[in-house]
């Protein structure tokens, strides 16, 4: 990534909730800021994709669902599980003070930026050219202590805090990686991939579809295991979990949930539309 680098140029934005139950707000230094509990978990939320597969616009993850966008939504899902006491949104490098002052504006009475509970702290760093150089600037500002790291898509906006706290449940039993999983609906095939699309592809195999999952985030590590990985694993991967599974490392899947889909292609959002329209109707969400 060219250009600075979180410590130095950003600030931390930290809101937390005293002993009397407000709201204090303040812009601490990493050395200033309370330890936090081991016991809780932090979540780095990739968002500096510019989801070119969306079509034309802003970087999808600040596309508007029920219009909100689809970020602060994600922070939402993410603050909605009370194991969760810190998150690290990764925004593009040039929209990182549009990140920032998004999630002032979505702050809900006594919560925490991007609307989470009170007491999830949100910081805001730049990301990189590829996910996995974001994700990596993500855990560059994670504070010591949370030994449960999360990473999370977000462009999975609508993920149910069930799926988030089954992955947390999974690390704390033990397991150094967790990723939310369901079987695929279709039969999947591998190819001989085309140059050009459109064109016709050889199918090389067919795995047997009753042992392929499809796999969604939030993915869930212990912090040593998730650390090591983006160290030493090199190459391009499309998850992190991936990245443990090359270490020679165990990985688990939990279920997953329909509702943890990613916001991919413009049919997506029409989805994503659906699926908020019927939670709202059906708890005033
Ligand atoms: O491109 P893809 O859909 O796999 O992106 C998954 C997530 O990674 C998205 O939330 C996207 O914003 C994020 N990402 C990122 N930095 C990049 C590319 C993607 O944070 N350079």
């Amino acid at each position: 990534m060219a250009g600075v680098r979180f410590a130095e140029a950003i600030p931390i934005r930290v809101e937390h909730t005293n002993l009397t139950g407000t709201m204090s707000e303040a812009v601490l230094s990493q050395e200033e800021r309370p330890a936090p509990s081991a016991a809780h978990a932090a979540v780095v939320i990739p968002a500096a994709g510019r989801g070119v597969r969306l079509g034309p616009g802003a970087p999808k993850a600040l596309r508007t669902l029920g219009g909100t966008p689809m970020l602060i939504h994600a922070v939402r899902a993410m603050a909605a599980s009370r194991h969760v006491s810190l998150v690290v949104v990764v925004a593009p490098p040039e929209g990182v003070a549009e990140v920032r002052s998004l999630l002032d504006s979505h702050a809900l009475p006594g919560g925490a930026p991007g609307g989470g509970r009170a007491g999830t702290d949100v910081l805001v760093v730049a990301g990189g050219e590829t996910r996995q150089e974001s994700v990596r600037l993500g855990l560059e500002a994670l504070p010591a202590g949370h030994e449960v790291v999360l990473v999370h898509d977000a462009a999975r906006p609508l993920v149910p805090v069930d799926t988030v706290d089954t992955v947390i449940e999974a690390v704390r039993d033990g397991a150094p990686a967790v990723v939310p999983a369901l079987p695929p609906a279709d039969t999947v095939k591998e190819v001989e991939p085309a140059a050009v699309a459109g064109v016709p592809e050889p199918v090389v195999a067919t795995p047997e579809r009753a042992r392929l999952r499809a796999v969604q985030t939030p993915q869930g590590f212990d912090r040593t295991t998730l650390l090591r990985a983006h160290k030493e694993v090199d190459g391009e991967v499309t998850d992190d979990a991936s990245m443990v599974e090359r270490l020679g490392l165990r990985v688990v899947t939990v279920p997953g949930h329909e509702e943890a889909f990613k916001v991919t292609r413009p049919l997506d959002l029409v989805l994503a539309e659906a699926v908020l329209a019927r939670r709202r109707r059906n708890d005033g969400f």
